[in-house]
């Protein structure tokens, strides 16, 4: 703001200089400011400084009302208050279970004199970023229309992006890397692979990351998504943007209650790439746990499941069966490769009691998956309660905690959520009479009804119902086809999972021929700072199916399969190849077996945005710690300094990495599996293949 590079250059900058029409707030280290004022117009506009430098230029407040006045310009202060919080909590599971959120605020409330409206706006600096919201007093209207909400971010050059269209329905594009003025979503519409997808304008969904030419890495995103539309970006020119809500068929995008309290806008913002990544601002601006511990019925673990071998081809959901008044008619049209049999989850669950995985995911076990996709009238359709013929759900689950493992229960709703919603209290009964308590739900298709949308208020509004009527019966939900993650498991712990994006089914079947090979050290600085993510890792066949490519195949080492346990977020991880796959290689599998799965403390170790990230974290109670990487393309040598090891403590550490002439493309199953000792003075020194990556595992040997 040009009045503040005056006074600074003439020597007058200390803090707390306001002119009666400007205010701002610093991070507790005072790297970022947040400075605030209104235009001649009475219009709400802040700016942000980052290292003494602008990264975010003068950016507009407001909203457009379609049952109210616009709050847009006319505003005079009305008052302020500013605080500084210090607030430590604890994440019931997490990359850090330990968190502390430092943060100064600022609020302004103004008044538009005319009418005497108010609108709050709450100001946040904090170390790792900068984020506001809207605060909206009670109205004469009562509940307001939100024609759109008018947050602009306005970036201070041509930075590089990594961003996927705004899409209404879906986030499972491939992420595009471009300057920011070539941003170009409408050209991402009608994806092949896409059940659903609906993008209406330029605009990018978040967390979208930045670069600057100096290095500064930001990331904007949203949190705590409460009774609202979901935020995309709208590009306004070269290189700014304005909030886009996802709207609904009247054109309108939300209606909000008052008062209301938006969820929070916020961008991380650091020296370098890791810095996004050790951020929790995200979590630190959600409100705190309102369950309480869940752990006595929710733990993290690793699951196997009937999964993959639908994505390949060698089963299906359907038993292709039809029904009569009830009744399952045996008219030859049993097509017999139904993968939810009884004797397919016996096997299953045996594989997981022989190998220690908690729990056994099972889809197309319920009635309706004749009729699940491509159709429109998907209402009524599935159950959640009925079983097909050859699916014996008590009897299983009965089986299964016999040996020490439990069902995954599975509900996909064919994107009808009225129907869903008519039937989640007898649902996730069932699951709790059987002692089931993590379901993974699914919203394939199009939305019902239509002019609704997956990332509208609507929608949110279920999802979020969705997670609070579970908690009723004690289960935890991993969300497929879902709302962004905005850190509302710090509050809801219950929400353990979620898709959001390309997960490994693309490498089965998509018209690509799998995911690039950037994929996962993109998402690592995109994707994964919205919370975690059930990717389905542990692919030990690389090929898959052939596709329009020609032959589809996972796009990566076997190295880097092992790091993407330590790599993608989640409290829960799948390994989700096939038993015989993992039977024919018991060494790999032994990584997988021994990985941990519940944080306590997680170190982003190295990284650059698309093209490598590495990991360190440690379990909750342990000593040890586990390290792993993935690589995009070309080879790399990692030397990661190992400070964070006890001082003095010599560390065994078995290595499974790519072998020194793996490579994705020629030579992706080369594996090197070695033990070495190191202490804290010591580096590790990896070299990650192209496209590959390594798990590490490091036991304290000596005290
Ligand atoms: C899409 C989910 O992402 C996938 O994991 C699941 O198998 C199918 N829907 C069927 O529910
Ligand atoms: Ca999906």
């Amino acid at each position: 703001m040009k009045n503040w590079i005056l006074l600074a250059s003439i020597g007058l900058a200390f803090a707390s200089c306001e002119s009666a029409d400007e205010w701002s707030v610093q991070s507790p280290d005072g790297a970022i400011e947040v400075e605030v004022e209104l235009s001649e117009a009475g219009e709400i506009t802040y700016a942000v400084e980052f290292n003494g430098e602008e990264v975010i230029a003068d950016s507009k407040l407001g909203f457009d009302f379609a049952n109210a006045d616009d709050f847009l310009e006319g505003f005079e202060l009305y008052s302020k208050e500013e605080k500084s919080i210090n607030e430590p909590y604890q994440m019931q599971w997490g990359p850090n279970t330990e968190l502390v959120a430092e943060h100064n605020e600022l609020v302004l409330n103004f008044i538009q004199p005319a009418n005497g409206r108010i609108l709050g706006v709450a100001f946040r600096a904090a170390n790792d970023g900068y984020a506001f919201r809207y605060l909206i007093p009670s109205q004469d209207e009562g509940a307001l229309v939100v024609a759109n909400e008018r947050s602009e971010f306005n970036l201070t050059e041509d930075a590089a992006a990594h961003w996927i269209p705004g899409d209404w329905e879906i986030y499972e594009h491939p992420y595009n890397h471009t300057k920011t003025s070539e941003i170009d979503a409408l050209s991402k519409a009608n994806h092949p692979n896409l059940a659903s997808t609906h993008i209406v304008e330029n605009s990018v969904s978040t967390p979208v990351t930045f670069v600057y030419e100096n290095g500064t890495h930001m990331s904007i995103h949203e949190a705590a998504l409460v009774n609202y539309s979901g935020m995309t970006l709208l590009k306004t020119g070269d290189y700014s943007f304005v909030s886009s809500l996802v709207g609904r068929e009247d054109g309108n995008k939300a209606t909000i209650p008052t008062p209301f309290k938006t969820p929070w806008r916020m961008a991380i913002i650091g020296n370098e790439a890791t810095d996004l990544l050790a951020s929790h601002l995200m979590y630190d601006l959600n409100e705190p746990n309102v369950m309480g511990d869940i752990s006595e019925w929710f733990q993290p673990q690793k699951y196997v499941g009937i999964w993959w071998e639908m994505h390949m081809g060698k089963s299906t959901w359907d038993y292709g069966m039809t029904q009569d008044m009830g009744t399952w008619i045996q008219d030859g049209k049993e097509h017999g490769k139904h993968g939810a049999t009884n004797e397919n989850t016996r096997r299953y669950i045996d594989f997981a009691a022989e190998h220690g995985f908690s729990g056994v995911l099972v889809e197309g076990w319920n009635t309706g998956w004749e009729h699940w996709i491509g159709f429109d009238d998907r209402e009524g359709v599935f159950d959640f309660v009925t079983e097909y013929p050859d699916y014996d759900l008590d009897e299983l689950q009965k089986y299964a905690q016999s040996k020490g493992v439990s069902l995954v229960m599975h509900h996909e709703t064919s994107a009808a959520p009225r129907t869903y919603e008519q039937q989640m209290d007898t649902a996730y009964a069932l699951m709790q009479a059987n002692d089931i308590h993590l379901v993974k739900s699914g919203y394939v298709g199009p939305l019902l009804p239509k002019g609704e949308y997956h990332h509208g208020q609507w929608m949110v509004n279920h999802y979020n119902n969705a997670v609070l009527k579970a908690y009723d019966y004690q289960v935890a939900v991993n969300t497929h086809e879902p709302i962004k993650g905005t850190g509302l498991e710090r509050t809801w712990p219950n929400w353990v999972g979620r898709e959001g994006a390309r997960g490994q089914e693309f490498n089965a079947w998509s018209i690509e021929g799998g995911n690039y090979v950037d994929h996962i050290p993109t998402m690592a600085f995109t994707r994964f700072l919205s919370g975690p993510m059930d990717y389905t890792p542990g692919v030990f066949k690389l090929e898959t199916k052939s596709g329009p490519e020609g032959s589809n195949r996972v796009r990566s080492t076997i190295g880097q399969q092992f790091g993407l346990y330590l790599v993608v977020p989640s409290p829960i991880q799948m390994a989700c190849d096939l038993p015989e796959n993992y039977e024919a290689h018991p060494e790999w599998l032994q990584f997988i077996k021994d990985v941990a799965v519940d944080w306590e403390t997680s170190i982003p170790v190295a990284g650059e945005v698309g093209q490598f990230v590495a990991w360190a974290r440690t379990p909750k109670n342990s000593d040890s710690w586990y390290i792993g990487a993935a690589n995009a393309e070309g080879a790399r040598d990692l030397s990661i300094a190992l400070d964070f090891l006890d001082e003095g403590k010599t560390y065994e550490a078995t290595i499974y990495r790519d072998a020194d002439d793996a490579d994705w493309k020629t030579n992706p199953y080369a594996v090197t599996i070695e033990t070495i000792t190191l202490s804290s003075a010591e580096e590790l020194k990896v070299r990650l293949a192209s496209g590959g990556g390594f798990g590490a595992i490091l036991h304290p040997i000596t005290e």
